[in-house]
């Protein structure tokens, strides 16, 4: 049966958290953000599904799947392009605003961030505030994938692509660029490369010991951003 790539639904989070958490378990700025003795999966849980609740109104949140009620294979959210000249709307900034709150308020129902290191975490924002600044010099904006994850059982066969190509497409057709974040350089810098993304550029995010680069790739319209931990 052919797979499909749809919009995701209320009904889809559940599965939709499983393959994320699943495909991250590993993954190496996931190991060094947080603090696998203090990890609290439903703590996670809760509150990749407020992202989950806001990416359905505000932004390109899609799943793979072989039916309409077949299990998920894979996901993608994608921030949609912002013209520099546009200002956020107050319904963006509401809803912003409202995802902060519901994320406040998971911090006060599990008494805290369920082991995420905030240390790190600001570090990594700075890191990647330091190269958009610097690659994201198109004034019309950039998709920007914020999340790509396929069940690890479904990687390999062709899913990612199709996730990918969902929004490279349409990037493609609209003269727009695109970009991503990942914190796994190997497999993904290679499978980047397939979809036609090129490395740019590496730098380091430092936290004491703990040292991790930064690769930035691009390629055509579409431009990639890796962080390799
Ligand atoms: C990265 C990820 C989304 C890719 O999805 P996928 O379904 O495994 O990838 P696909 O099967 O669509 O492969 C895409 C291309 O990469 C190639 N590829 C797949 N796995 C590869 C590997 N291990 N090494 C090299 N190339 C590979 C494929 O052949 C394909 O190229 P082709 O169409 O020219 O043949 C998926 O592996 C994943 O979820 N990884 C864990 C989570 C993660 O790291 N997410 C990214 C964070 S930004």
């Amino acid at each position: 049966m052919a797979i499909k790539v749809v919009d995701l639904t209320e009904a889809d989070i559940p599965g939709a958290i499983e393959v994320i958490q699943q495909a991250f378990a590993d993954d190496p700025y996931f190991k060094w953000v947080f603090d696998s003795s203090q990890f609290n999966k439903q703590r996670n849980y809760d509150s990749l599904a407020a992202r989950c609740k806001w990416g359905i109104n505000n932004a390109i949140f899609q799943v793979a799947k072989e039916s309409d009620n077949g299990p998920i294979l894979g996901v993608s959210c994608w921030i949609a392009p912002h013209p520099e000249t546009q200002p956020e709307s107050w319904y963006s900034w509401f809803q912003s605003w409202s995802l902060s709150f519901s994320q406040f308020l998971n911090n006060v129902r599990y008494l805290g961030r369920g082991g995420l290191r905030t240390n790190r975490y600001w570090i990594w924002k700075e890191r990647q505030a330091e190269a958009q600044a610097a690659i994201w010099d198109d004034p019309q904006g950039y998709y920007f994938c914020n999340i790509v994850a396929v069940s690890p059982a479904a990687q390999g066969k062709g899913i990612g692509k199709l996730l990918f190509e969902a929004v490279t497409h349409k990037a493609d057709k609209e003269g727009t660029k695109c970009y991503l974040e990942s914190s796994k350089s190997v497999p993904n810098v290679a499978i980047y490369e397939r979809l036609g993304f090129g490395m740019r550029k590496e730098m380091e995010c430092r936290d004491g010991e703990d040292a991790c680069m930064v690769c930035w790739m691009g390629c055509g319209c579409s431009m990639l951003f890796a962080d390799c931990f």
